[in-house]
């Protein structure tokens, strides 16, 4: 057994015969090695295993374990695998050899030594393995750098692309709203006068029919053309349900406007509610009935919440990325039922508000009961690009971008819970008050 100092290599030496390890030992001790010996492969495996030597120098033919089999035991081990081994034996048949370098040993060296061959031979294994040692180190540096790399070049992708979709949405929706309010404004405003001044005509015409019930042939004649009754009857009902239609409009563009907020740089005072609501209204052309699903119904349990602080367009954006998820999954887990079926178990998106008892913090469950989520799938939603939609439905960033904003943005929680094939709940905790961070 020796001492390792850090400039020295130790070199084990494993031989039956003393003299032929009192032999190698004082020339590597004189080349100036340190020296560990061994008489059998046991004591050998022991001691490499105790401290591993740089270089094992292996006697082939030994009593007990020959020198094969301590080779194998030796690189099985993963503390030993990576030490040289030069087998030593007087042997010098070619199969010897095929064979002790299958079994793991980089060199060979046939009794009787020449002393220089053996110094020259393990130096340049020893410089092998050491080369070997530092492009190991150097490989394993790359590799952790590269994973660096990546993972700033993803995140940076994401926090651009994120804020494209954000800032390109809201702009546009802002455009939207601001070109639709303007006509807008003149139609509510005129259909209001319009139903004004159509009750002044209809009472003027009534007057006249009382007080001239005959008038001349071709008014009579022209009143039954177009059919006069039925005019008067319909006529206050189209204008109503003009009103009612425009009044439709403000309502989506006000939710409109709502949704796309643009966020400043400080959070502000928010009614999830509204938020919510806006977001649904938004997505209410996916939730009607259509060709091929009937109306998708939300139950909402609002609870008394307070407003809460914080960036209104994000958490829009939140809700608007888990309800359409809902959707899609309630789309997917319609597939081969029928129109009737579905209407038997009706698709469902329950959204329900509450404060945590401690009044800390609000929390929001969008659950719907789609397909629900493999369990071995779970824990890979939010990671970026995971979709198991196909090419061109999903990107697999609603979610990633959802955690960003509540976990990072908002110090808040989201979290999963599904039952394969039963359906999916999303729950989201935000702080009422943005914590100092
Ligand atoms: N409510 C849900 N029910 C079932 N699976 C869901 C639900 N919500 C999310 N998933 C699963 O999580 C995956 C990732 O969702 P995510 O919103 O991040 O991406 P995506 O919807 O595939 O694409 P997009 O970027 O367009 O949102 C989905 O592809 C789907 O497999
Ligand atoms: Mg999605």
């Amino acid at each position: 057994m020796s001492i390792n100092t850090p400039d020295t290599n130790i070199i084990l030496i494993v031989d039956d015969s003393p003299i032929h390890l009192k032999v190698l030992s004082e020339s590597l001790v004189n080349a100036g090695y340190e020296v560990a010996v061994a008489i059998n492969g046991e004591t050998a495996l022991k001691q490499a295993l105790y401290e591993p030597p740089d270089l094992i120098l292996l006697d082939i033919q030994m009593p007990g374990m020959d020198g094969f089999e301590t080779c194998q035991q030796l690189k099985a081990h993963p503390s030993t695998q990576a030490v040289p081994i030069i087998f030593m034996t007087a042997l010098a048949d070619t199969s010897s050899k095929i064979k002790g370098l299958k079994a793991g040993a980089v060199d060979y060296l046939t009794k009787p030594f020449q002393q220089e061959e053996v110094l020259a031979r393990i130096k340049v294994h020893l410089q092998i393995k050491d080369l070997t040692q530092s492009l190991l180190e150097k490989n394993l540096l790359l590799d952790q750098l590269n994973h660096k790399l990546k993972h700033l070049v993803l995140e940076k992708d994401i926090q651009l692309q994120e804020a494209d979709k954000l800032s390109s949405m809201g702009q546009m929706m802002a455009g939207i709203t601001h070109e639709i309010n303007n006509p807008l404004g003149f139609v509510i405003g005129n259909a209001n006068q319009v139903e004004e001044f159509l009750q002044d005509l209809l009472t003027h015409l009534q007057l006249y029919q009382k007080f001239y019930p005959n008038p001349a042939v071709p008014i009579q004649n022209h009143a039954e053309e177009i059919d006069i009754g039925f005019l008067m009857a319909d006529l206050p009902e189209m204008i109503a349900s003009i009103k009612q239609g425009s009044l439709l409009i403000k309502e989506i563009s006000t939710s409109m406007r709502i949704f796309a907020k643009v966020d400043g740089k400080n959070k502000v005072l928010f009614n999830i509610h509204d938020g919510m609501n806006s977001t649904l209204l938004i997505l209410n052309h996916r939730l009607k009935a259509n060709e091929h699903h009937p109306e998708i119904q939300v139950i909402k349990k609002y609870g008394k919440i307070p407003e809460i602080e914080c960036f209104p367009g994000q958490l829009n954006q939140v809700f608007m990325n888990i309800i359409a998820n809902a959707i899609d999954a309630l789309e997917e887990s319609n597939q081969g039922k029928t129109y009737a079926e579905i209407i038997a178990s009706p698709n469902q998106i329950t959204i329900s508000t509450e404060l945590t008892p401690d009044q800390t913090q609000v929390l929001i469950r969008i659950a719907d009961n789609g397909t629900g989520i493999p369990e071995e799938i779970c824990s890979q939603l939010f990671n970026p690009f995971f979709t198991t939609k196909p090419v061109g439905k999903g990107t697999g960033l609603g979610l990633s971008i959802s955690y960003q904003i509540v976990v990072d943005k908002h110090q808040g929680k989201l979290e999963c819970y599904s039952r394969n094939g039963q359906g999916t709940e999303f729950v989201i905790a935000i702080p009422v008050h943005a914590p100092k961070c």
